[in-house]
């Protein structure tokens, strides 16, 4: 398995080269790791779970557009290196199911998939996720905030939900909820301190926007 993972590790390292939208070589990293952590307390296939995690951005829209379902780059580079075809169609079911899309979002239907996407969750709270939030927010040249406008629903449609509109609007439309949809109790347990920090963050974000303090 060490071998499989190294050149995985290799492959994406790579392939993010160039990419700073928030999805990143490190955000892969660390959604490894931290799916490695939650492993510890479920019975799964930690060898699909540790691939599935490395490669779960290879594959997103906001890199490779909105019509691409095939996951065909992390399928290339699975079968370049020989690996099974059909736990490379586990692979890209995994992948395929870990993504937040509004109310498209799917709990998926195998161990693997929920520890994925949770480790994926939880890098996008906390500190890392206050980060990672506003580096998107750059990047799409959106308002850090604006008090007039609204934040979107989470019964809008899936167009509607990929149109941004401030960054500090994406904690309440995101952000915040994820807390609550953990699928594993120790992603819930890790969550609870990083949720605690976004509020405290939006507190003081408010106080310093009124001249409170
Ligand atoms: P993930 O890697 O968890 O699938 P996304 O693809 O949803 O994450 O987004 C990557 C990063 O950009 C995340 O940290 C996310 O919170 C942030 N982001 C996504 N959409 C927005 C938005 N509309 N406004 C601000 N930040 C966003
Ligand atoms: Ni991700």
């Amino acid at each position: 398995m060490k071998k499989i993972i190294d050149d995985t590790i290799k492959y994406i390292k790579e392939f993010f080269e160039e990419e700073y939208s928030g999805h990143d070589f490190y955000h892969s990293l660390r959604v490894y790791e931290l799916a490695q952590k939650i492993s510890k307390g479920e019975d799964c296939d930690i060898e699909l779970v540790c691939l599935s995690a490395l490669l779960h951005d290879v594959d997103d829209y906001k890199i490779v557009g909105e019509q691409e379902k095939s996951f065909k780059n992390a399928r290339a580079f699975l079968q370049k290196v020989n690996y099974p075809e059909d736990k490379i169609e586990k692979i890209c079911d995994i992948i395929s199911q870990v993504s937040f899309k509004g109310k498209y979002t799917v709990t998926p239907n195998t161990i693997e998939g929920k520890i994925v996407q949770d480790a994926d969750r939880l890098d996008a709270i906390g500190a890392i996720g206050i980060a990672r939030t506003f580096t998107f927010g750059g990047n799409h040249k959106l308002p850090i905030y604006n008090p007039n406008i609204d934040y979107k629903d989470i019964d809008c449609s899936q167009s509607d939900y990929k149109k941004p509109t401030t960054t500090i609007n994406h904690f309440y439309e995101k952000l915040l909820k994820l807390k609550d949809l953990m699928n594993t109790e120790t992603a819930k347990k890790i969550a609870e301190h990083r949720h605690e920090l976004m509020l405290n963050f939006l507190e003081e974000f408010y106080k310093e926007w009124n001249v409170e303090i």
